[in-house]
């Protein structure tokens, strides 16, 4: 179902999605894990910096029993002027399994399956899409609430430039969630309701009704001026700390896709505290990049093992 790789959150189905939790559920469960990937190479072609999904995706390629390559923009020949196309084409002829690519502009990894034979996975491509990203965070969702459908799922932040929560936004709809964002206007997106979201402004009227919370990073990075006041003000005013914590009903969940900003997004406390589940999302990443690697490379080998 992913032989031609994932680009898009969008581009999958309910079913897909099953099958990518089951799988990464069975791996979750299994001490021995089954080397689906022997044989197979996975290029890690990285044009933006990156600690969990890089390091997650080379974990996940090695548990399977695959060869993990690095590619390293900043010591690349790309700094003597090559192409991204180029790059990957020369990338390609030494024959890997599958590319995993993130790179700062939307729509790299489309552009590069559409010029290459082997398949691409996004790993993050500018303000558009982080499929495995949603993928993990709707997972752990399910892992610790059983599921997700009916559930009231509040994204805080800085929703405008956010990859994450536009490949989250698709999932969470899909498998019945109902989703609202929340935070500054200047940074929401235009017309939430294209989304299939409702907006608020304001951390109070949304906390109380929430059964999840994710928290989003400013990302300044790809904003071409700052479209806050300041940090500080930021967080006074859409930062979760441990007063607004208290709106929070009983069992209530904090994600964080990662890096957060401690005292900006989240306050420490939060951040590391019991409704927090930011490190488990981590240890499900390597898992559910595990899914979609084995299902890309060995669909066949897949098919056999759960049988
Ligand atoms: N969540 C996420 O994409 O983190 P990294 O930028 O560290 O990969």
């Amino acid at each position: 179902m992913l032989s031609k790789g994932l680009l898009a959150s969008s581009d999958l189905n309910e079913n897909e999605i099953r099958k990518i939790f089951e799988i990464s559920k069975k791996f979750s469960k299994n001490s021995e894990l089954p080397l689906l990937l022997q044989g197979k190479t996975i290029v890690n072609l990285f044009f933006e910096n990156s600690t969990r999904t890089r390091t997650s995706f080379e974990f996940a390629t090695r548990r399977l029993g695959g060869v993990a390559v690095n590619f390293s923009a900043s010591t690349s020949s790309i700094q003597k002027g090559e192409t991204l196309i180029d790059t990957a084409k020369n990338i390609e002829a030494m024959r890997p399994s599958c590319l995993v690519v993130r790179h700062s502009s939307a729509g790299s990894p489309q552009i590069l399956a559409q010029n290459l034979q082997i398949p691409v996975v996004n790993a993050g491509d500018g303000f558009h899409e982080h499929p495995t990203q949603a993928l993990l965070d709707v997972y752990t969702i399910e892992e610790k609430l059983g599921t997700v459908s009916g559930k009231k799922v509040v994204i805080l932040g800085d929703i405008a430039h956010s990859r994450v929560a536009r490949s989250n936004i698709h999932i969470l709809r899909k498998l019945g969630a109902t989703v609202s964002v929340c935070g500054p206007p200047t940074l929401l997106p235009p017309k939430p309701e294209t989304l299939g979201v409702k907006a608020a402004y304001r951390l109070e009227e949304v906390l109380p009704e929430a059964d999840v919370v994710m928290a989003l990073r400013v990302q300044l990075e790809r904003q071409n001026r700052m479209q806050v006041p300041s940090l500080e003000e930021y967080s006074r005013i859409w930062g979760l700390n441990l007063e607004r914590a208290k709106l929070l009903k009983p069992g209530v969940i904090i994600l964080h896709p990662g890096p957060v900003n401690r005292g900006v997004e989240l306050d420490p406390e939060v951040a590391d505290g019991p409704r927090s589940v930011i490190l488990d999302q981590v240890t499900n990443g390597m898992i559910v990049r595990m899914a979609v690697l084995a299902l890309v490379c060995n669909p066949k080998g897949v098919e056999k093992w759960l049988s």
